[in-house]
């Protein structure tokens, strides 16, 4: 039976190993902020790797994407960011800490919903019997308050002509922006995604549970075009293609689920979502959202046409670009910029969106807990994990067995070759057991040991890091030997 790890075996082996480290940990860190070590990196683009490969490489119907982090503050305003994607918050009378009031009144943190600061303003809570999580105290905390999310930054150098900008909290608002670019310059035609990978920031109050929700992430989101009518058939196809994803590459079907939400937890732009979630080794709850994938119906082509209309009026009449108010300005969207012309049906509309969004280091955090073992071997503990070969950080490990007798050059001369196709680790310090051990423990699929025998038969054993069973392969064939299990 696995073991299954705990949040703190997950943050231990981290650390040790070299995944993840808090940031500016030689000031005394900063929080909720992380950095990813040599093997965490490997990780992470091996995580994005497949993804991409799923998404965009093998399909017809997607192409690629890679916008700025700072984009015009109209962006926002359209996408309903600027007004509405705010968290209420409260703070604790005694000891000052603030929490979401979501998270006070509902049975698990697991909610991620973000609400408009009117909304904010309407709800009436009563929190006289809510426990503050860090002293617990009850009842005692002020009248709850919007709480802004997204970070604001200054773009130019002088006073007069300097513009409040905001680092993007999704990445999905440049590939609206983007969508008439795309259908100008490639031959798309609808049905079809852009897919795009990159970091996005929220100023989120409670951060929590190592890497699982931080001010800084990267996401990796889909917005699929299709026409309206479609959507919920392709709604349909994308949370069984998300879910399948997942499982492809190890995560344990027990672990994961799907939620839909609530009519009341749908954020301002959804007719439908729904949370994949992972059974995370935290929380009231354990359950929490790995990625969520909803039908944002034809929300932001509308609102970003809106958007541009506003700002050519706006032009004519000048003004405090930060004031401008989006009108309904009279128009026929179905004729505008960010419409869709069909060719088939000779007709235009606005299309519809199913947008599969999910974070990679969350995934790299549920990639981690569920690959994370630890067995008795012979009287000892051996810690590993038992990653899936596309996503392990280093696939082979190349041992000489001892330092005499050519080995070392042997093993050299295999490395070399080896590390054209794969990420490799040479290792001759230690014994042999404890060199399998340290690589069982970064998820390393194969090592190999030149030994005694391979100057005889030129073969090297290959041993297996789940059942650490061992083979012996000759050195001609080890290459299509590992491509062939390591499926790369
Ligand atoms: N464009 C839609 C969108 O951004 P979301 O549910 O707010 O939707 C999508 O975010 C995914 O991004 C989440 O499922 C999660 O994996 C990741 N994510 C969101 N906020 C995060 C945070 N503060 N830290 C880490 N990952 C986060």
């Amino acid at each position: 039976m696995a073991k299954i790890a705990g949040l703190d075996d997950i943050v231990s082996l981290c650390k040790r190993r070299g995944f993840i480290f808090q940031s500016s940990e030689i000031y005394g860190g900063l929080a909720s902020c992380y950095d990813y070590g040599p093997l965490g990196v490997e990780l992470k683009n091996n995580i994005k790797k497949a993804w991409w490969k799923a998404v965009v490489q093998m399909r017809d119907d997607m192409v690629g994407l890679d916008c700025s982090i700072l984009m015009h503050p109209l962006i926002w305003k359209a996408s309903g960011h600027t007004d509405k994607f705010a968290d209420l918050v409260t703070e604790c009378k005694k000891c000052n800490t603030r929490t979401r009031v979501d998270h006070l009144t509902e049975h698990a943190e697991q909610h991620t919903k973000h609400i408009s600061i009117d909304e904010a303003a309407a709800k009436k809570q009563d929190l006289s019997d809510k426990v503050c999580p860090n002293c617990g105290k009850v009842g005692q905390f002020t009248e709850p308050m919007p709480f802004k999310l997204m970070f604001e930054t200054q773009m130019g150098a002088n006073v007069d002509d300097s513009m409040t900008l905001y680092l993007r909290p999704e990445t999905a608002q440049g590939i609206f922006a983007n969508f008439r670019n795309v259908l100008d310059t490639t031959r798309v035609k609808i049905p079809f995604g852009i897919a795009q990978i990159g970091k996005s920031f929220r100023n989120e109050v409670t951060t929590k549970a190592f890497i699982f929700r931080t001010r800084e992430f990267e996401q990796a989101e889909i917005e699929f075009f299709c026409k309206p009518g479609t959507d919920e058939e392709w709604y349909e196809h994308w949370k069984d293609a998300r879910f399948n994803w997942y499982t492809d590459l190890g995560l344990k079907k027990d672990n994961l689920r799907f939620r839909a939400h609530d009519p009341d937890e749908l954020a301002h732009y959804a007719k439908a979502c729904l949370d994949i979630e992972y059974r995370f080794p935290f929380g009231s709850g354990d359950w929490q959202e790995l990625e969520g994938i909803a039908n944002r119906t034809d929300y932001d082509l509308r609102q970003h046409q809106r958007g541009m209309r506003t700002l050519n009026n706006w032009f004519e009449k000048k003004g405090d670009l930060s004031k401008i108010d989006l009108k309904d300005e009279a128009q026929d969207y179905e004729s505008g910029p960010l419409s869709y012309f069909d060719d088939q049906a000779k007709k235009r509309y606005i299309p519809y969106v199913i947008e599969p969004s999910a974070g990679i280091d969350r995934s790299a955090l549920a990639f981690l807990v569920d690959a994370y073992d630890e067995e008795q071997v012979r009287g000892e503990k051996r810690n590993l994990l038992r990653f899936h070969p596309a996503l392990a950080p280093v696939k082979v490990g190349v041992f000489p067995l001892v330092k005499k007798d050519g080995m070392p050059e042997i093993a050299r001369n295999i490395y070399n070759h080896l590390k054209k196709y794969f990420t490799c680790f040479y290792d001759h310090a230690g014994a042999i057991g404890r060199r399998y051990r340290r690589q069982d423990e970064a998820g390393t699929p194969f090592c190999l040991t030149i030994d005694g025998q391979t100057n005889q038969d030129n073969t090297v054993t290959v041993r297996d890091r789940d059942s650490m069973e061992q083979v012996r392969v000759s050195t001609d064939k080890l290459l299509n030997h590992l491509r062939e299990k390591l499926e790369v």
